[in-house]
């Protein structure tokens, strides 16, 4: 197969990097898309950095020897633990890997007047200070304030994304951080709670990494002539675990239900083919 038709691989711990695959697919509608969630292993958030990095090691990994031209690390915690060494890693098989945190950084930078960013992720994102490592590389001036929120995953996979309950959540997490005029979504599940969320907090503008992270992919291929020219994407899903759960929880994110959906295992040597 010719290079140009290889997917663009996408992988999350689980259902929420659909949030990405959903931004990707609108920005990039020629190209063929590979989503992996790693469902038996869901959630990457309140997991050691040293477990998150060999979980998505063996996932990124499984996708390059299917065969993908580039990748995409669609979680906020894979990016934090372990996008530089994936990057590094797949340097060798000329493999571009993008993750979710750099786009959404620059966004916000740009988007905010009084240099006040909020940041709200999982407990591994917030604690592994990315974002605010982005956001100094352009701004060394503007003050960062994270808020981990791990109630909101089980909540959005619930389905409660417009429930008085996930309301009340957004309300009690979010009156620490009032100050900043913009506040990150820096977890693929928030997007869909981001009604909620202006609702608690309308002055504020709510970034969104998803689209930023499309718009980046778009780039990075252009530039690398990797983009498809011609016909419509084809789009295949992965799970490492309960496929009845991914097709369902899958709609509240795209709004359709993901398929086809294949139930793979992942092996302990999958992760040989990034290794630095
Ligand atoms: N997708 C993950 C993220 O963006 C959240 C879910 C998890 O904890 O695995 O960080």
């Amino acid at each position: 197969m010719d290079i140009i038709d290889l997917p663009i691989g996408i992988f999350d711990s689980g259902v929420g990097g659909l949030t990405v695959f959903s931004a990707v697919a609108k920005k990039l509608p020629r190209e063929n898309l590979l989503y992996l969630g790693d469902t038996a292993r869901v959630p990457y958030g309140s997991r050691s950095p040293e477990t998150v990095l060999k979980y998505a090691q063996r996932v990124a990994g499984h996708l390059v020897n299917r065969g993908v031209k580039a990748l995409i690390v669609a979680c906020n915690t894979a990016t934090t633990y372990a996008l530089e060494y994936l990057q590094e890693a797949a340097q060798k098989e000329n493999i571009p890997v993008l993750g979710v945190i750099a786009p959404g950084a620059q966004k916000a930078v740009a988007g905010s007047t009084n240099k006040k960013i909020g940041i709200l992720g999982t407990d591994g994102t917030i604690k592994g200070k990315r974002y605010e490592q982005e956001i100094h590389k352009i701004n060394p001036h503007v003050t960062v304030i994270g808020q981990p929120c791990p109630l909101f995953v089980p909540l959005i996979e619930e389905g409660w994304h417009k429930d008085p309950i996930t309301m009340q959540v957004a309300k009690r997490y979010l009156t620490n951080i009032e100050e900043p005029d913009t506040i990150i979504l820096g977890c693929t599940h928030y997007p869909l709670i981001k009604p909620i969320l202006e609702k608690v907090l309308p002055a504020v503008q709510f970034i969104d990494s998803a689209t930023a992270t499309a718009e980046q992919s778009y780039k990075v291929l252009q530039e690398k002539n990797l983009l498809r020219q011609h016909g419509k994407g084809k789009y295949r899903f992965l799970v490492t675990d309960n496929m009845e759960r991914f097709h369902r929880v899958g709609y509240y994110f795209l709004g359709y239900s993901p398929t086809p959906i294949q139930l793979i295992d992942l092996e302990e040597q999958d992760a040989n083919r990034l290794n630095r």
